[in-house]
């Protein structure tokens, strides 16, 4: 399968890809995407949380939500955990990868999900966005250390998607031809999703194959992760989520 230090996926002709359209801006819509998904009562074995958007100006979602926040945080936590009953079928093999960002470095968690102050920074929010995304794997991983589900967070490097080129013009045309190829971005979250478990750092974050700091020297951004379990609670709240059960 490896090709050149990319994974290539070639698929069998006997496995089946299906498609299944849900708007990750919508807490409704994920939730009625879990109940059809887990009528299927299947195990799954890996959920990749690849999904991220940047809004630059504050949107509000017909659910009330900030639109970054929605489609980062809120979409990543409630499908994660309406979906935990199916990975714990594919228990002990079973893992999360979340698609974070090198971006999260600049910024510690912030307990203002929804970013209320004035002067709102859509790129602000999405690395505030994508630091929580890097705790929540942290405190899922510790949370469920007994479940045999694998929780990682990871940073794909710069790649040339539309995203890129929407979102951030100014880095797409500074970093022009040295920008990575769509395969060379998703390659760390394959590797993740093939490697055996017992060779992975459980909560740890990746960068190119290899597990990553999550804090940059005199940032001041690690003792923020003391706030995660607070900011779970508003994240459950917000969503409209039942406290979490005891498992
Ligand atoms: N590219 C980079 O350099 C880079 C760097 C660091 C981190 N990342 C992260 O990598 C991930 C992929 O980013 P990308 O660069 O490939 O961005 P992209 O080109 O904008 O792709 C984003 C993906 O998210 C989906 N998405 C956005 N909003 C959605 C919604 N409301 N419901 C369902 N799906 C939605 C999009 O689906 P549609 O196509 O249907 O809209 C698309 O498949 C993101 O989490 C991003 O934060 C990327």
């Amino acid at each position: 399968m490896e090709d050149g230090g990319v994974w290539a996926l070639r698929l069998h002709p006997v496995h089946q890809i299906r498609i299944r359209i849900c708007d990750l801006s919508s807490i409704n819509e994920i939730k009625s995407f879990t109940t059809r998904f887990s009528s299927m009562n299947k195990p799954l074995h890996v959920l990749v949380n690849n999904a991220g958007f940047l809004e630059h100006k504050r949107v509000t979602t017909p659910e009330g939500l900030e639109l970054n926040f929605a489609v980062n945080v809120a979409a990543t936590y409630t499908l994660t955990e309406l979906v935990m009953p199916l990975l714990e079928k594919a228990a002990p093999d079973a893992r999360v990868i979340t698609v974070s960002s090198g971006g999260m470095y600049t910024e510690p968690l912030n307990n203002n999900l929804e970013y209320r102050e004035s002067d709102f920074d859509g790129t602000k929010q999405y690395a505030r966005n994508k630091r929580v995304q890097v705790a929540l794997t942290e405190w899922w991983s510790e949370k469920y250390s007994n479940k045999g589900i694998g929780f990682y967070s990871m940073h794909p490097g710069w790649a040339d998607t539309p995203g890129v080129s929407k979102s951030l013009p100014g880095l797409s045309e500074k970093l022009s031809g040295n920008l990575r190829s769509n395969e060379e971005g998703a390659d760390t979250v394959v590797w993740l999703a093939l490697q055996p478990m017992d060779k992975l750092v459980a909560g740890a974050f990746y960068f190119d194959r290899a597990e990553a700091q999550k804090h940059l020297k005199f940032a001041g951004t690690a003792a923020s992760h003391a706030q995660i379990g607070s900011i779970v609670d508003s994240i459950r709240s917000i969503c409209g989520l039942q406290p979490p059960m005891r498992r």
